[in-house]
């Protein structure tokens, strides 16, 4: 099972790629993530990505493509995984296309959470994520049991940097502009499926496990 979880920044591709994971038993893997894990153990990566992430801008094409590849090719993507941010421009959709391709394979489905401009600067604003293991909460929607600090890991959690309001509306622009394409190329490819994603989040999820078992 290989799937692309397309959607703006903040729509939940995260907090659905980590439940389809969990249930299905693939890896998640999300660009964002190992950005930020990279800035956070002060790796020349990360370093540079911070860069572009702290303007809301995509990190090029350059500094990305060869890495999700690179993971693409461990043992346990054998069985499928869960790209969440990734890919985020038409080239790097059809630079995976070819490493696909290369080894025979396809994607399976791009599922498309669909959420409006309106609701996500409202989102962000209340998430909060941990600093330790990447656990993502909402203080009024999905808050921790633990209050300011992780459910999971205990470490504390915190606002993310590009999540300011003046990061969000950017984001957004550049999703617009960079991003949204990909829904035309997966569907020329057949494979977009598209969710409400302005439910709540466990009847999201319900909806994704009916395309995914139809
Ligand atoms: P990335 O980390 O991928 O950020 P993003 O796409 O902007 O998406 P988010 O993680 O902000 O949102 P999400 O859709 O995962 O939502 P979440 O589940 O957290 O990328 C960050 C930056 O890295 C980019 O801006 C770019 O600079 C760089 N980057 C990453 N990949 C790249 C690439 N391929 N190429 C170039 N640059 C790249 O949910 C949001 C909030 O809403 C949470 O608080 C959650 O609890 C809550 N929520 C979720 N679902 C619901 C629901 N149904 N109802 C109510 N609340 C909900
Ligand atoms: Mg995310
Ligand atoms: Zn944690």
């Amino acid at each position: 099972m290989k799937i692309v979880m397309l959607g703006a920044p903040g729509a939940g591709k995260g907090t659905q790629a980590k439940m389809i994971a969990a249930k299905y038993e693939v890896p998640h893997i999300s660009t964002g993530d190992i950005f930020r894990a990279n800035i956070k153990n002060g790796t020349e990566l990360g370093r540079k990505a911070k860069e572009y992430m702290d303007q809301g801008l995509l990190v090029p094409d350059e500094l990305t493509v060869d890495l999700v590849i690179d993971r693409l090719s461990q043992e346990d993507c054998k069985k499928g995984y869960i790209l969440d941010g990734f890919p985020r421009t038409i080239p790097q959709a059809e630079a995976l296309d070819a490493a696909l391709a290369k080894r025979g394979e396809k994607m399976d489905y791009a599922i498309d959470v669909d959420v409006p401009d309106e609701n996500i600067v409202n989102r962000m604003s209340g998430r909060r994520a941990c600093t330790g293991c990447g656990a993502t909460y909402h203080i009024v929607h999905n808050p921790s049991g633990k209050g300011d600090v992780c459910e999971v890991c205990g470490e504390v959690l915190v606002l993310r940097d590009d999540d300011k309001p003046e990061t969000v509306q950017k984001r957004l622009t550049v999703y617009h502009d960079q991003t949204q394409p990909l829904i035309d190329y997966y569907t020329t490819q057949g494979i977009l499926k598209a969710v409400d994603g302005t439910q709540d989040m466990n009847d999201v999820f319900t909806a994704i496990t009916k395309i995914l078992e139809a």
